[in-house]
């Protein structure tokens, strides 16, 4: 993506939606030349479905509970995704993973944000599997999405002290200051055509 042509962003969520914050403050600072199509939610519950309304962004509420399996579940989100002609589909803090209907539907534009840096910590708790190993520094890491669990190509990642006393909680808001920050970056490259992929590495143009 790149040029005139605005990026159309897909976020998918599941919680509270601090990082889809951060994506809609850098677009609206004119920090990032994107605009959001859409936000779906898996969680009729999600803090972030109130966070996109506010600011005028289609919500669609989709429950994964009324689907028998993943796939069809998956197929359901693609179609929303490509009804509303999107680009890039951003995973902020969307709590499933993918089958290979959501990944062959958009082919290295899915991008997800992992509370941990990566290949250290995969999956849930990551933030708790930190303090139980005992690391003294943990971070966060922006990948594009495969098929595995947290395993595709690593565009961005930051570091972040883990302190003694930490609990999951004070961690995780540590942590999360960080992802407001490399999420909207790497949106950003992406957004810009800075971003090459090359089997498992990625390469970002300056
Ligand atoms: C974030 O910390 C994100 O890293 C994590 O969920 C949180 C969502 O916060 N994602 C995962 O653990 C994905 N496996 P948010 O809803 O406030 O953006």
């Amino acid at each position: 993506m790149s040029g005139n042509v605005t990026c159309r962003l897909g976020v998918l969520v599941s919680g509270s939606g601090t990082n889809l914050q951060a994506i809609i403050d850098r677009i609206e600072a004119g920090d990032i030349s994107a605009e959001i199509a859409c936000v779906i939610s898996n969680n009729a519950d999600a803090y972030a479905i109130s966070r996109a309304s506010l600011h005028g962004i289609p919500v669609i509420v989709n429950e994964n509970a009324r689907f028998s399996d993943r796939r069809s579940y998956d197929a359901a989100t693609v179609e929303i995704l490509q009804r509303h002609k999107v680009d890039l589909v951003i995973l902020a803090g969307y709590m499933r993973i993918l089958t290979d209907v959501m990944v062959n539907a958009f082919p290295n534009a899915i991008m997800n944000i992992h509370p941990a840096l990566l290949p250290s910590f995969p999956g849930l708790h990551a933030q708790q599997q930190a303090i139980d190993y005992g690391v003294r520094y943990s971070g966060c890491t922006v990948h594009f999405v495969d098929c595995g669990t947290d395993t595709g190509p690593i565009i961005l990642q930051s570091v972040v002290p883990v302190e003694q006393d930490d609990t999951e909680e004070t961690l995780s808001v540590r942590i999360q200051k960080a992802e407001h920050q490399i999420f909207a970056s790497a949106i950003k490259y992406f957004v810009e055509g800075k971003i090459k992929i090359d089997g498992r590495k990625v390469r970002i143009s300056e």
